[in-house]
């Protein structure tokens, strides 16, 4: 199986746009969790820059903490998923907020929820940086959502085709030969 051939990228979201949208989302966790215990995690690999630049204009002093999650079979068919890290942190109590890149068919992130269920957290929500909200079979709500999308595949800002392109700082749709 030969992945097909790249033949433009097109931007979608520039750095400027981008970080307008994670100053706004900032301004709203600092809002909801004024006063609250929060543990931020980031969902690796795609959530890292997302995570990082989002934790910077945080003001709440969130502890941090990362899960990385394997999916097998085709990448978003939901087939099984299970972790290869887990949280460190305990999350007894505590505000969780989970930062991934982009929620698709929402398996990925109902996996996740479902398995955080029964860790004692005080509440657990989604901040995603581009929400394909059409695209969604399994019910999961992106409470922070950075941009929606009907359609297309992405790339950059942490967001990688066959582990490619992970390092842009904007966001480019590919299209395809
Ligand atoms: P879901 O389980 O279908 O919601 O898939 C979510 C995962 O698929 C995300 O964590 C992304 O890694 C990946 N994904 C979905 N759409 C895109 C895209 O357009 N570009 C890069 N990765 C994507
Ligand atoms: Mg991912």
């Amino acid at each position: 199986m030969t992945a097909p051939a790249i033949k433009r990228m097109d931007l979608m979201f520039s750095e400027r746009e981008i970080a307008r949208r994670v100053r706004e989302i900032a301004g709203e966790i600092n809002a909801l969790y004024q006063d609250k215990p929060l543990v931020m995690v980031c969902i690796l690999k795609g959530g890292f820059m997302f995570f990082s630049d989002l934790v910077k204009q945080v003001s709440v002093q969130p502890e941090l903490d990362f899960v990385r999650l394997a999916s097998y079979g085709a990448a978003t068919s939901g087939a099984a998923i299970s972790f290869t890290k887990d949280v460190e942190l305990s999350l007894k109590g505590k505000h969780v907020l989970f930062v991934e890149d982009v929620v698709d068919s929402g398996h990925t992130m109902l996996f996740l929820l479902q398995q955080m269920r029964a860790r004692g957290a005080a509440s657990l929500r989604i901040a995603a940086l581009v929400d394909k909200r059409e695209r969604r079979e399994v019910e999961v709500t992106v409470d922070f959502s950075g941009f929606a999308l009907p359609k297309g595949f992405i790339v950059g800002y942490g967001l990688d085709y066959a582990e490619r392109f992970r390092e842009l700082p904007a966001i480019y749709e590919l299209v395809f030969e």
